[in-house]
């Protein structure tokens, strides 16, 4: 099964104006791989200028959004209009949204249902913090929070992305390793035979995220089940196009 290779740079909190148009230069001068899917989640705010400048080839995504389409839910962003502003993407369970926002698992199920239903893909993002790895469950965790989407997914696995999010990886400058990456990924295609069907087991993409820069992404890239990365801060910088272009030779 051939899976296209799918990066997508997380800019967070970050950017302006003046920032963006650096980092949008820099995506547009240098060549970048043809058999990447590239995504940019930006700010929600900055989705629509940003719009106007991306190259074709570059998708938007949004880093967040509600459970519902419209209503008294201030602060919030619905599915359409993320859609409305031309983003196609939208990132769910990330593990800020757990854990400075206390999403739980039905809410980020509901969030997963109400985007694919509004047209959007969706990067769904899973993973173990420290301790659960220490006490050697990282597959239990992880098996969990898909199980949670399952039934929000239903039919349209192939709008959905997997991001494989160790916790004590993100931010921190200390990736997973490769091996530690490929048995987890592993895991997950596993279950998904076992618990979805083996087509889903194939089939779905799953990026691995948490401190990937151009040192270490060409070593994950090689990784059987590695179909992409979710890049958080390296994505800000001029070595996300190296991160872009990391599978070129594999
Ligand atoms: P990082 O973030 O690349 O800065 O570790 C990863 C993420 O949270 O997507």
């Amino acid at each position: 099964m051939s899976r296209t290779f799918i990066v997508c740079g997380n800019w967070k909190m970050n950017g302006d104006t003046e920032q963006t148009l650096d980092i949008i230069k820099n995506l547009t001068q240098l060549p970048l791989d043809p058999n990447v899917e590239i995504v940019l989640a930006i700010p929600s705010i900055y989705i629509a200028y940003v719009k106007t400048m991306v190259p074709y080839n570059v998708a938007l995504a949004a880093q967040n959004c509600w459970r519902t389409a419209k209503g008294a839910f201030t602060g919030e962003i619905s599915g359409p209009m993320i859609k409305d502003v031309g983003a196609e993407w939208v990132i769910l369970g990330p593990s800020e949204r757990r854990i400075i926002f206390k999403e739980d698992d039905d809410l980020i199920a509901a969030k997963v249902e109400h985007a694919l239903e509004s047209g959007l893909k969706v990067i769904a993002c899973v993973g173990e913090n420290q301790e659960q790895k220490d006490a050697g469950l990282t597959e239990e965790v992880v098996t969990k929070q898909i199980k949670a989407l399952v039934p929000a997914i239903g039919n349209n696995w192939q709008k959905v992305v997997l991001a494989y999010e160790p916790v004590w990886a993100i931010g921190t400058g200390v990736s997973a390793s490769p091996q530690q990456v490929q048995e987890v990924h592993a895991a997950i295609r596993s279950w998904l035979s076992t618990n979805v069907n083996s087509d889903v087991a194939d089939s779905v993409r799953i990026q691995y995220g948490g401190s990937v820069t151009e040192a270490n992404a060409t070593e994950l890239a090689a990784c059987a089940d590695v179909d992409g990365f979710l890049v958080g801060s390296a994505s800000l910088k001029p070595e996300f196009v190296d991160i872009i272009n990391s599978s070129y030779f594999i």
